[in-house]
């Protein structure tokens, strides 16, 4: 009987559409939109922030604005899988100005998914690259944050095998593993995550054989052995504030800076899915990077997604109601 009753409310429930706040607060993409924009005047790290933050929230309960809660020792945001978040403060600072608008319409979830895509669309200014999307709208929050529900975060240190199962109990296939991996393509990481890489990696007490031996002494002069962990490099050598498939090439020559990306090309599959982009024919009628990223951004955007009394609508996104 439970089990029907919740069936039917899958069903009756309100689908992720585009333009969900058309009609119920039509500043809504507009507002979100400028506050991104501004906080990148400020800092320009902050379309990276956006991006990541979207991909960390959809990874944990789905997309539901559950990294956003900061309710102590305990909360989700501090579990070890998301270190170096950052850009809370952006999405809060939407939620309020939204607030005043439309008090108890725009969920936070649906914040983070709109300021990810501008993010992206903000790109296309600086360098006109940035693919731009229309953004599936209609989440509600989530009404948990534990830090052991991260526990399932993919890991830089992961195994390309552990890497595709973790997309793949999210819905997401090896290609969006390939593609959404490409958002590094812009954005930093700490050394931090560089030091087993560097100089322990597989515990051989030496670095990763991947890394092509004439980028390996630019990486241990960013991130000498027992140097400074919170130093960040760019994760996309010398295109990291392009948005490009060029993290793709240097993925392909050694010249990743992440463990993970540099795994793409362990595995036959997601290795022939880097190489798609540069076939002979590329880029036509070769895959397109950009629209295949949207795409995948849209999949990702629809994990786990609540809706109707499985959530609600935050007032502030950092506290439940
Ligand atoms: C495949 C598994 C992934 C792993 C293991 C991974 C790991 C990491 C790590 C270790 C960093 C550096 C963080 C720091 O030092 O602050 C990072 C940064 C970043 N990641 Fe990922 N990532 C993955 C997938 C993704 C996906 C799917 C997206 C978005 C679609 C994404 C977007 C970003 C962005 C934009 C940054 C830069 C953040 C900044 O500059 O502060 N990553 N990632
Ligand atoms: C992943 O899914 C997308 C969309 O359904 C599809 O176009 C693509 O071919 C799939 N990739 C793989 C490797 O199965
Ligand atoms: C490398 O890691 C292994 C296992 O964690 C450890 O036993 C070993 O001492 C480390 N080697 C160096 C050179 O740090």
């Amino acid at each position: 009987m439970i089990i029907f009753f919740t069936f039917l409310i899958g069903f009756t429930e309100a689908q992720l559409k585009v333009g969900f706040y058309n009609k119920v607060c039509p500043a809504a993409e507009t507002v979100v939109a400028n506050v991104v924009k501004d906080a990148t005047k400020s800092d320009p790290q902050t379309p990276a922030f956006m991006l990541r933050l979207h991909f960390h929230d959809c990874f944990v309960e789905g997309c539901d604005g559950s990294i956003l809660i900061d309710n102590g020792d305990n909360s989700e945001r501090t579990a070890p899988g998301h270190i170096g978040l950052q850009g809370f403060k952006v999405i809060e600072n939407a939620k309020a100005q939204l607030e005043i608008m439309c008090p108890g319409v725009v969920s936070c979830a649906d914040i983070v998914a709109m300021a990810a895509r501008d993010a992206v669309a903000l790109l296309l200014f600086f360098d006109s690259h940035g693919p731009v999307y229309q953004v599936e709208t209609g989440r509600k929050d989530g009404l948990v944050s534990r830090m052991e529900l991260a526990a399932r975060m993919p890991d830089v240190q992961d195994s390309i095998q552990i890497l595709k199962q973790k997309f793949i109990e999210k819905g997401l296939n090896d290609s969006d593993l390939v593609i959404l991996s490409a958002a590094h393509t812009i954005g930093k990481a700490a050394c931090f995550f560089m030091f087993k890489r560097l100089y322990n990696f597989s515990s051989s007490g030496g670095p990763d054989p991947s890394i092509n031996p004439s980028f390996l002494p630019e990486l241990t002069s960013a991130c000498p052995e027992g140097g400074d962990a919170g130093h960040r490099l760019p994760m996309d050598h010398g295109s990291g504030e392009i948005f490009d498939k060029q993290i793709f090439q240097n993925i392909r020559s050694g010249f990743a800076v992440l463990q993970s990306d540099a795994q793409l090309m362990d595995d036959p599959t997601t290795k022939e899915i880097v190489d798609s982009y540069f076939g002979l024919l590329s880029p036509l009628p070769g895959p397109s990077f950009e629209s295949d990223f949207m795409s995948s951004m849209v999949r990702m955007g629809r994990i786990g997604v609540k809706t109707g009394s499985s959530g609600n609508i935050r007032r502030v996104c950092n506290a439940f109601n």
